[in-house]
C-alpha cells in the first residue's frame, strides 16, 4: 500500500496492484505536473517489483482522467520549456505501457486527452457502457493535438480513417462504437464489473487490440500521401491552416511518421510545444475559460424556473417556446390567435424530431409544450417570456394586461432587442420584475443569452433570468440596459462599415470574403440578409439615435425594404436566397479584389465599438466583452474576442490605425476614449 497526495496503490491476494487516481482537492482528475509525478513515484516501485498485473482506476465519480491541466498550458512560456515538459509527461505513460505486466485501465465517465492517452498505454481497457461514458481527443479544439503519445497509439489501435477522424474532430466516443472501434476491449454494465472484467483479463492474458491489418497497410509508407491529401482538403473545407494549424499538424506528423517508432513521439512533442505557443491555442484556451466563467454565473438563492410561459409565438417566441420544451421545461405558447401559434407549433415538432431520437422523450417534450391562446399559463409560469412586437406601447399594454394575473414573485423576460427596460418597466406595478433576456436569431444555434437588467431590475429576476439561460443550456450574458445591448450594437457598426463599403462600389462578396478570411463565421452583408433589413434598419436607427449620432444613411436597406425584400425571409435582399443558402456568384457585381483597408475598415470599426462598450460599462469587463462576441456574433474563436485581438496586433497600433481610416473615410473611426483602459497583452 502505498498512498500519496493525489493517488495511492494497493496489491491484493492475487498480486493485481490497483491503482486509484483520486486528485487532492478537485472533482476530477487531471493529469497536472503533480499528479504526473506521482505517478513517476509508483512507476518506480512498480518497476522494482512487477505485480501480477496492473489496474488504473479512478477514484472520482466523475470519470477517469479529464485530461491535462489546462490551466498548466497557460504557463508556458517557450517552446523548449513546451517540449520538455511534454516529453516528460511521455516518459511517464510510456514506462506504464512498458511494464513487465499486462495492465488495465478501468474507465466509468470520461476519459478525455491524457486520460484517454494514459488508457491508450495500457494493455487492455474496460469501460461501464452507460451514457456518460466519453471518450475522446478534445485537444484540437484548444489548437493542439495528444502529447503523450496519443497521436501514435490512437492509429496503432485504431487505424490512421478512425484516429485521424477522433483527433481531427475532437469528437466524443461512445459505448458500442469505442467497443467497435477498439477504444475499449470490454464494455460492462456496471463500475462492479469493472473490477471483475479487469482481473479476468490480467488473468487470462489475451492478445492486445490492434488495427487490422487492412487498416494498417494504409498507414505504409508508400500509401500515407494519398491519404494523407484527401484528409488534408477535408480540413481545408472546414479551416485555415493560418487561423488553425493544429489539424494540419496531425496530419502532418501522421503522413511523416506513419505512427510509428520514437521518432513519432518526438516529433509529437516538438509539434505540440510549437502550438502551445500559437496565438490561436492561447486564445482558444482563453475562450475555454470565458466559457466557462459565463456557465458558472449564478446568483445566490435564485430558483430555476419550471414553468414558462411565452407570449408571442413568432420568428422568436416560437423557437423559444420549442427550446424551453426540449429542455424539458412546461410551457405555454401564448399569441392572439391561433394562426399565428399553429407555424410554432409545427417548427417545435420538426425540432424535436432533429434532435430528440428516442421516441418516447420526442413525445415528451411535445407534451411540455401546449398552445395557450387563453393565456391560462400566466397564472401559472414563474417567467413569462414577452416576444411580440419590438412596439414600445404594445409592450406596456401586454404588462398592464398580464402583471395582475401573475403569481407573485414571478418575472417577466422581455426578448426586445432594441428597447430600454426603463421604458417598459414603468407599466408595472412591480417594475423590478422585468429582466432582458435577449435570445439570438436562430435560437436553437446560438449559444448566447443577454441578460439584460434594466435600473429597476430585481437581484431576484436576474438570478432567474441567469438560471434560466442555464437551464437551456445557454451562455447568459449580464448587460445593462443601454442602446443595443452589447452584441446589435456592436455588430451594427460593422454592419453599417459593410453598406457604406458597398455604396463606394465595393461588390458584396467581396465584402463578405474580406470578413469571412479574417475569420468571422459570416460576411456582413449576408448577415444583414440573414438577421432582415428591416430589423437591421430599425436596430440601427435605434442605437444610433440613442448614442447621440447621425442616424445612418440607410438607402441601400430602404430601396429594397420597399420592394418587399427583407432577406433570407423573403428569398432575396442584398442577395437571392435559394434552399437556405445566398447566391454570392449571381449579385449584380462581379467579384474582384478588395481594397486595402477593407478588413480593417470593417474590423477596427467594430473593434472601436466593443471598446465604446467597454468603457460604457455595457458589460462587466473586457472578458465578456470578448465572450460576448464570440457566442452571439461570429467572432472568430482563434482570435480570442476583439478586445484579445486588439492587444495581439497592440493597442497603439489599432489606435494609429483608427487614426488613418478616420482621416481617409470620416470622423466615424475617431479611437475612442477606451481605448486607453484597454489593458495590454499580460
Ligand atoms: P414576429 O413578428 O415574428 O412575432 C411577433 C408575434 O407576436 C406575432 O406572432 C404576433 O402575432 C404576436 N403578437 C403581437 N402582439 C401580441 C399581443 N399583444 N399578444 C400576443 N401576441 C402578440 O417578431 P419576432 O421577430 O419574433 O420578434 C419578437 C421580439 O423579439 C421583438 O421584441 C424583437 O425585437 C425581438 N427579437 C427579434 C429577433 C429576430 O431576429 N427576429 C432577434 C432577437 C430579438
Amino acid at each position: 500500500m502505498m498512498t500519496l497526495r493525489n493517488c495511492r496503490i494497493e496489491t491484493d491476494d492475487e498480486g493485481i496492484a490497483w491503482l486509484t487516481l483520486d486528485k487532492a482537492d478537485a472533482s476530477a482528475n487531471s493529469l497536472n505536473a503533480e499528479m504526473l509525478q506521482e505517478a513517476a513515484e509508483v512507476l518506480a516501485a512498480l518497476e522494482k517489483n512487477p505485480p501480477r498485473g496492473l489496474v488504473i482506476r479512478s477514484g472520482k465519480r466523475s470519470g477517469f482522467v479529464a485530461g491535462a491541466d489546462i490551466n498548466e498550458f497557460t504557463t508556458l512560456r517557450s517552446i523548449e520549456q513546451a517540449e520538455r515538459l511534454t516529453k516528460a509527461g511521455q516518459s511517464v505513460i510510456d514506462r506504464f505501457e512498458a511494464l513487465p505486466c499486462p495492465s488495465v485501465a478501468a474507465i466509468e465517465g470520461f476519459a478525455l486527452g491524457g486520460g484517454l492517452e494514459l488508457a491508450l498505454a495500457c494493455t487492455y481497457r474496460v469501460a461501464v457502457g452507460n451514457d456518460r461514458l466519453t471518450l475522446g481527443f478534445p485537444e484540437v479544439l484548444l489548437g493542439i493535438h495528444p502529447g503523450f503519445g496519443g497521436t501514435v497509439r490512437s492509429v496503432q489501435l485504431m487505424g490512421a480513417p478512425a484516429a485521424l477522424d477522433l483527433m481531427l474532430t475532437g469528437r466524443n466516443v461512445r459505448g458500442t462504437k469505442a467497443l467497435a472501434t477498439g477504444l475499449v476491449d470490454r464494455l460492462v454494465d456496471s463500475a462492479d464489473g469493472l473490477a471483475d472484467t479487469a482481473r479476468d483479463l490480467i488473468r487470462r492474458r489475451p492478445a492486445p487490440r490492434r488495427a487490422p491489418w487492412t487498416q494498417r497497410l494504409l498507414s505504409l509508407a508508400p500509401i500515407r500521401p494519398f491519404i494523407a491529401r484527401q484528409v488534408r482538403a477535408g480540413v481545408a473545407r472546414k479551416v485555415r491552416a493560418d487561423h488553425y494549424p493544429a489539424p494540419y499538424a496531425i496530419v502532418d506528423l501522421w503522413e511523416r511518421y506513419g505512427a510509428q517508432g520514437r521518432a513519432a513521439y518526438d516529433a509529437e512533442a516538438e509539434s505540440i510545444a510549437r502550438l502551445f505557443l500559437t496565438s490561436t491555442s492561447r486564445n482558444l484556451v482563453r475562450v475555454f475559460f470565458l466559457q466557462d466563467a459565463l456557465k458558472s454565473q449564478r446568483i445566490a438563492g435564485a430558483r430555476t424556473p419550471q414553468h414558462v410561459h411565452v407570449i408571442g409565438a413568432g420568428v422568436m417566441g416560437g423557437d423559444i417556446a420549442a427550446w424551453c420544451a426540449l429542455r424539458g421545461l412546461e410551457v405555454t405558447l401564448q399569441d392572439r390567435a391561433e394562426q399565428y401559434i399553429k407555424p410554432a407549433m409545427e417548427r417545435a415538432t420538426a425540432l424535436f424530431e432533429k434532435r430528440i431520437k428516442d421516441p418516447t422523450k420526442r413525445a415528451e417534450a411535445a407534451g411540455r409544450l401546449r398552445a395557450d391562446l387563453e393565456g391560462t399559463g400566466i397564472a401559472q409560469a414563474d417567467v413569462v417570456i414577452e416576444a411580440i412586437v419590438e412596439n414600445v406601447e404594445a409592450k406596456r399594454a401586454l404588462y398592464e394586461r398580464i402583471e395582475p394575473v401573475m403569481k407573485a414573485g414571478a418575472v417577466i423576460a422581455t426578448n426586445t432587442s432594441s428597447i430600454r427596460l426603463e421604458e417598459l418597466s414603468s407599466a408595472l406595478a412591480v417594475p423590478g420584475r422585468l429582466v432582458g433576456l435577449h435570445f439570438f436569431n436562430p435560437v436553437a444555434q446560438m449559444p448566447l443569452i443577454e441578460i439584460v437588467q434594466g435600473e429597476s431590475t430585481a437581484t431576484e429576476s436576474l438570478g432567474s433570468a441567469i438560471a434560466l439561460a442555464r437551464r437551456l443550456d445557454k451562455f447568459p450574458l449580464p448587460c445593462r440596459s443601454a442602446p443595443g445591448f452589447l452584441v446589435n450594437r456592436v455588430l451594427s457598426a460593422y454592419m453599417q462599415e459593410a453598406m457604406l463599403a458597398g455604396r463606394e462600389g465595393v461588390p458584396l462578396p467581396v465584402i463578405d470574403a474580406t470578413a469571412v478570411d479574417f475569420g468571422m463565421a459570416m460576411g456582413p452583408v449576408e448577415l444583414s440578409d440573414v438577421v432582415g433589413l428591416d430589423i437591421c434598419r430599425h436596430v440601427g436607427a435605434i442605437v444610433s439615435g440613442a448614442l447621440g449620432r447621425p442616424l445612418p444613411d440607410t438607402r441601400e436597406l430602404d430601396e429594397r425594404i420597399a420592394a418587399g425584400k427583407l432577406g433570407k425571409k423573403s428569398g432575396e435582399g442584398f442577395y437571392l436566397w435559394r434552399d437556405s443558402k445566398p447566391l454570392k456568384a449571381t449579385a449584380a457585381t462581379p467579384a474582384g479584389p478588395a481594397p486595402a483597408d477593407l478588413q480593417d475598415r470593417l474590423m477596427l470599426a467594430l473593434a472601436n465599438e466593443a471598446v465604446a462598450c467597454l468603457r460604457e460599462g455595457v458589460v462587466a469587463d473586457a472578458d465578456k466583452i470578448d465572450a460576448g462576441l464570440i457566442f452571439g456574433a461570429g467572432y472568430p474563436p482563434f482570435r480570442g474576442g476583439p478586445l484579445q485581438a486588439a492587444r495581439d496586433r497592440g493597442i497603439a497600433e489599432c489606435v494609429e490605425r483608427l487614426e488613418e481610416l478616420a482621416a481617409r473615410h470620416g470622423p466615424r473611426f475617431t479611437p475612442d476614449a477606451g481605448w486607453a483602459q484597454l489593458a495590454p497583452l499580460s
